[in-house]
């Protein structure tokens, strides 16, 4: 395989993209998993008005994880936290096309962990909500 001609321009893109791997000091969601490859995938989500604001992640893994985690940071900006419940493993294998065949659960491993970080999301709405009822 010609890695240069093969590949699709969407996933050169998301596997050389840096401004989104960064780590929140603050972040209002965050998710880590580790796959049974051994490869880390953490999530940081900053929330404004309801609405995913940014997305930032570390990998700790392959070229794909790392392509993948672009994806979903880029599907997932703008969404509310119910809508990017609905990201699937599928859409980012679509957006990128040229995921390999063997490298599938990479996508099947980020989406776990930011799944992570939608829930902690919704942790800590219910925390604050109830330091407001009280
Ligand atoms: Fe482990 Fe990519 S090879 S997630």
């Amino acid at each position: 395989m010609n890695f240069w001609q093969d590949h699709s321009s969407h996933y050169l893109a998301m596997a050389f993209k840096t401004d989104n791997r960064e780590i929140l000091a603050k972040p209002d969601g965050y998710g880590k998993k580790t796959g049974d490859c051994g490869d880390t995938v953490e999530f940081y989500l900053s929330i404004q008005n309801d609405l995913i604001e940014y997305v930032s992640f570390q990998v700790q893994g392959c070229m794909n994880t790392t392509a993948c985690a672009n994806t979903v940071a880029l599907l997932a900006k703008g969404k509310s936290i119910e809508d990017a419940w609905n990201i699937t493993p599928e859409d980012v294998i679509d957006y990128l096309e040229t995921l390999p065949e063997d490298h599938m659960h990479c996508a099947e491993l980020t989406i776990g962990a930011f799944y992570l970080s939608l829930s902690s999301c919704q942790e800590l709405n219910k925390k604050h909500r109830k330091e407001i009822h009280h």
